[in-house]
């Protein structure tokens, strides 16, 4: 029988904002996983809770305003308490692979700025190690792409593909776009993190390395939860 993804995401995002409390702020990630949890956090607000909410995509910001959860205007100083995301693949030290839907920069800012980073997601995105199916997204600055690309197609060794959507290329909230490189397997994330951030003109990528604090899986079974520690 298939798998009900959606039910198994929900039930990662339901179990997550039990870690939410009365006068936190609340990163609030992007994609499928992310929006479940943006409308259990709204029926939450709705029963009284008192929080606020720093969103990481406009798509974020417009379910949450439509689930009432007022937000903070992203140009203050924010003491994030925890951060709640999705992610496209996760290793089993937790490191992920993040970027999927085009909102890693904002969806990094706010993992790095929060106290808490509670990582969910269903069963299918735990890999043995990151690379292989799912490409690698990196941002970064029009402005010379394609040397940037030729840049990181030296360095990995690795195809290197600039993302379009309907035909021109995806520009992500901060102007910039984004090459997707497919790696075989990623076997040391931080190293490839961190050389890949040296080539002028990457913004960021979508590798979150030694970030995740607590990972939430929704599984056919039930919800399983691993506490992590930031390296
Ligand atoms: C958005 O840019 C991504 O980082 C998402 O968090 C990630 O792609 C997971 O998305 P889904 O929950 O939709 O799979």
């Amino acid at each position: 029988m298939a798998m009900d993804l959606d039910a198994l995401k929900r039930a990662a995002a339901l179990k997550a904002v039990e870690y939410v409390r009365d006068g936190m702020v609340v990163g609030l990630g992007t994609g499928s996983t992310a929006k479940h949890m943006v409308m259990a956090l709204g029926e939450k607000v709705r029963s009284g809770m008192q929080l606020r909410g720093v969103p990481t995509s406009q798509e974020t910001a417009t379910l949450a305003r439509e689930q009432g959860i007022p937000l903070i205007d992203a140009d203050n100083a924010w003491v994030i308490d925890v951060a709640i995301d999705g992610a496209d693949q996760v290793d089993p030290a937790f490191n992920l692979i993040k970027g999927g839907g085009g909102a890693l920069l904002k969806e990094k800012i706010v993992a790095a700025s929060a106290k808490q980073f509670i990582v969910l997601v269903d069963q299918t995105k735990r890999v043995p190690a990151l690379g292989g199916s799912f490409p690698l997204p990196i941002e970064v600055i029009p402005f010379g792409w394609g040397s940037t690309a030729r840049a990181i197609e030296g360095l990995t060794k690795s195809s290197v593909i600039l993302r379009e959507r309907n035909g021109s290329p995806f520009h992500t909230e901060a102007g910039h776009v984004i090459l997707d490189v497919h790696l075989a397997r990623i076997d040391n994330p931080r190293e490839l993190e961190i050389a890949l951030t040296l080539i002028p003109g990457v913004v960021e990528t979508g590798l979150f390395v030694g970030r995740t604090d607590l990972l939430i899986v929704g599984t056919a079974k039930g919800v399983e939860t691993y506490p992590a520690t930031r390296t």
